[in-house]
């Protein structure tokens, strides 16, 4: 993370985000919140399916909680719900705690370091699990990872759900994703948008069944998976 006076940067998964300090105008502010511009952008779509395919109570895990912004607003919305974060690197971690911190939600547990490629998660059973705009700022590895948590940690019924750019039939879905694909290979030659086919293979591989495909603003896709009976 790079500082320098009155900013702060945050390079996860390679997406800069800035938040500036607003210290001249005389507010209190948490160095360690960080915005991620592209939750302005998405989240309200991505809860207006969420209201729909999560249950209405139990314990959600978000898998790459990344600024923590979604996790305050989608708490915030879906108050029968406790949700629980978690994200491998240590400043996304404080980031989630100072924005669960201001936001002052009873419903958010602290953030857990939770690597999706590791063998066990340090979680119970869950009823559902978020999962926003990770597999393709990671190596396929991780998709594998969270594919096998997912189906070791879901009780039966319990919901996986995704968000972000996939290819369908072998193609990319839009010219922007195309480029975007080619930008995170640059960054490292084991990112890239991923295939449809190719996660819903995986998941079915743990138990995980396709259930609903939706279209999303910005050529993105929402993915709902339903874990099977044990
Ligand atoms: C582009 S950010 C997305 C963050 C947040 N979900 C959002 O949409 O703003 C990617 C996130 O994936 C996390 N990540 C990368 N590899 C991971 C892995 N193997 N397991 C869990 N999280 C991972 C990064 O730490 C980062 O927070």
């Amino acid at each position: 993370m790079g500082r320098n006076a009155g900013s702060l940067r945050l390079r996860y998964g390679g997406t800069p985000a800035k938040l500036e300090s607003v210290a001249m105008l005389g507010w209190e502010i948490d160095r360690d919140a960080l915005t991620a511009p592209a939750v302005a952008r998405n989240r309200d779509a991505i809860l207006d399916v969420l209201r729909r395919v999560l249950p209405v109570r139990g314990t959600v895990l978000e898998i790459a909680s990344g600024s923590g912004e979604h996790a305050i607003h989608f708490a915030a919305a879906l108050p029968g719900l406790t949700w629980l974060p978690s994200d491998p690197e240590p400043e996304a971690r404080r980031s989630v705690a100072a924005h669960t911190g201001r936001a002052g939600l009873g419903n958010i547990l602290p953030p857990l370091t939770l690597d999706a490629r590791a063998a066990s998660w340090p979680v119970g059973r869950v009823d559902a699990i978020v999962c926003i705009n990770m597999i393709h700022i990671a190596p396929w590895t991780a998709t594998e990872g969270l594919m096998a948590g997912a189906g070791r940690a879901l009780s039966a019924g319990g919901i996986l759900f995704l968000y972000g750019p996939f290819r369908e039939g072998g193609h990319h879905t839009a010219d922007s994703n195309a480029a975007f694909d080619e930008s995170l290979r640059a960054r490292d030659p084991d990112w890239g948008v991923r295939d449809r086919e190719a996660v819903t293979a995986e998941a079915a591989r743990h138990g995980l069944i396709a259930a609903e495909r939706m279209a999303m603003p910005a050529n993105n896709l929402s993915l709902t998976f339903r874990r099977a009976e044990r």
